[in-house]
């Protein structure tokens, strides 16, 4: 089974769901704590093991660049002063030289699209693919799908489960038989009506996906939203390869919506030790 090395980050979107505040910066580069979101994700998929970073961006992205970059004047200054934890910090979530690379969308058409935009990139191998809007908390949800694709092999989406009224605004899957860690999935479709989904377990943003996918992405036409949908690809592939779906156990945070971004912000707040009991503190007197 050919190992997983690469993973595709998909940030060339808008961000109009966070206006004003995604204007002139990448939604992306909001923080949760002290770290920008995509930093979040990019930790997830180094945990499990990711050695390669492609990033498909857009116009007004170049910040997320410079962030996974050197800044030369800064640890200049940080060895001056001293400040020797901090500067091994910020080398430590530097992708090393060569092992990142960025590519433009140019036109919002779609994730599936963008998807294929990293095409040749990635190259003949399979790969992981990660929304960076949903940040999954607790233990590395990409790690838990490597357990099942080196138990499967073929294709693996991390799934959770939503209330019925939400899954119009989600990839749903239909659930198969248990195979190790994961189940068979069984059908697909992307942002059905509640009474025509087949579960309530919505995609959440995390795959692994075999390299022909991007031949059906090519080829693709305009789906759910007037966008080349990944899922319609991924339900041609499914009549050729397997799908196996990872109920994902910890919780998740939609960062590109304000109540999602701002949850978060609190539950990894009251993770640090350093922070927690001022902010607690801080939200009791916020509740008065
Ligand atoms: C995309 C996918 C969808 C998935 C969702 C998770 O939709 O198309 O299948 O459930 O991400 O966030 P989007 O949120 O880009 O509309």
């Amino acid at each position: 089974m050919k190992r997983i090395r690469k993973a595709i980050f998909p940030v060339a979107g808008l961000g109009t769901r966070f206006l004003p505040a995604t204007k002139a910066m990448p939604k992306e580069m909001l923080t949760v704590v002290d770290r920008p979101v995509i930093q979040h994700v990019v930790d997830e998929a180094r945990a499990a093991g990711i050695e390669h970073f492609i990033f498909v961006t857009g116009r007004n992205k170049g910040v997320i660049e410079d962030h996974f970059d050197k800044q030369f004047e800064l640890e200049a200054t940080l060895e001056r002063r001293g400040k020797t934890k901090e500067l091994k910090e910020l080398q430590k979530d530097l992708p090393s030289a060569g092992h990142s690379s960025f590519t433009r969308q140019q036109e919002p058409l779609g994730l599936g699209h963008a998807v294929w935009c990293a095409r040749d990139i990635v190259g003949n191998e399979p790969f992981a693919l990660l929304l960076p809007d949903m940040l999954h908390h607790g233990p590395s949800c990409l790690a838990g799908m490597m357990d099942v694709y080196n138990e499967t092999g073929g294709n693996v989406v991390a799934v959770n489960e939503v209330p019925k009224e939400q899954v119009h605004q989600y990839g749903i899957v239909g659930v198969g038989k248990r195979k190790g860690n994961g189940f068979k999935v069984t059908s697909m479709v992307e942002k059905p009506k509640a009474e025509e989904a087949p579960s309530n377990y919505s995609i959440s943003g995390r795959y692994i996906l075999q390299p022909e996918i991007f031949d059906l992405l090519s080829e693709q036409q305009a789906g759910a939203g007037g966008e080349i949908q990944l899922t319609d690809s991924m339900l041609t592939l499914a009549k050729s390869q397997e799908f196996f779906g990872y109920e994902f156990q910890g919780r998740i945070f939609d960062c590109g919506s304000k109540i999602g971004f701002l949850t978060a912000n609190i539950v990894y707040g009251l993770e640090r030790p350093d922070l927690a009991p001022e902010l607690l503190a801080e939200i009791a007197r916020a509740n008065g």
